[in-house]
């Protein structure tokens, strides 16, 4: 479904992000892992060394808009096109507002937004002159609840959405699509942090009775680079078992 095409999975070492990667491999894409350090970076190609030179690793600080253009100009240098960003890269918290400092909360926006902003303005300016491109941008279903606890990460998700829907009006005229997937509890290292019996209370709330895996979520990303979503902008679609809380 993605032959011929090159993305980049930000925070592809891993959980959901490692899951994209895998199934844009599958898919026929290149792909481009980026994570925080080449340390997990070079972890992450270790286990995808049955697809050779049709992946690579990058490690820019996805806040640095220099450091980002330079990465993704690399990829397209080295794949002769950027096709897919799949703003993945994310950080949760549950600190209560008593406690959260400000520290904390920038470092939140930081790599749930800024970093948003910063690498699909780098994708795009590569995207226009190719005539075009998409860009999937990470949302959660606590961008439509709110959560109870630590209000920076659902203030970061809702404003991926507004970023994604405003974008998406923006390149339309570029051919350049934009949409954002929401999971709902999916099982990756974020879920493990939280306590089990929490874990397990979602589960039994959840319509389809079990917490999401990797695998669903990254269907869902599959679904929105190819070619089946050619008229599919703008929207954040909620993969999340019909969840409600
Ligand atoms: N797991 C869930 O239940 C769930 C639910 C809704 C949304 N999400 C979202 O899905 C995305 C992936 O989450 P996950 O569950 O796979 O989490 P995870 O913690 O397993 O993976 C997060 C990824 O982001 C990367 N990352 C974090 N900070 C980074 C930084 N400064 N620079 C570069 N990379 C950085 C990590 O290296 C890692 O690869 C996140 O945006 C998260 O908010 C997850």
């Amino acid at each position: 479904m993605l032959k011929n095409k090159t993305a980049v999975v930000t925070g592809g070492t891993r959980g959901i992000g490692l899951a994209i990667v895998k199934k844009y491999l599958e898919n026929g894409a290149n792909v481009a892992v980026a994570g925080s350090r080449q340390e997990t970076v070079d972890k992450a190609l270790a286990v995808l060394g049955q697809y050779g030179d049709r992946v690579m690793g990058i490690w820019p600080d996805l806040c640095d808009p220099e450091a980002v253009a330079g990465a993704f100009a690399g990829i397209r240098d080295r794949f002769g096109s950027l096709d897919i960003l799949a703003n993945n890269a994310g950080v949760s918290s549950r600190t209560s507002l008593y406690d959260y400092t400000l520290e904390e909360f920038s470092k939140i926006l930081d790599i749930n937004l800024k970093a948003v902003f910063v690498c699909s303005q780098a994708a795009a300016r590569i995207m226009k002159p190719q005539g075009g491109g998409v860009i999937i941008n990470t949302s959660s279903m606590v961008a439509e609840y709110g959560q109870s606890a630590g209000c920076g990460y659902p203030a970061t998700k809702f404003a991926v959405n507004g970023l994604t829907k405003s974008l998406a009006r923006e390149l339309a005229k570029d051919q350049i699509r934009v949409n954002a997937v929401a999971p709902g509890v999916t099982r990756t290292d974020m879920v493990a942090a939280l306590p089990a019996e929490m874990v397990e209370r979602i589960s039994a709330g959840i319509p389809l009775g079990r917490v999401g895996e990797p695998l669903d979520i990254a269907n869902a990303y599959l679904f929105l680079a190819s070619d089946l979503a050619s008229y599919v902008t703008g929207v954040t679609l909620r993969v999340d078992g019909a969840a409600m809380v």
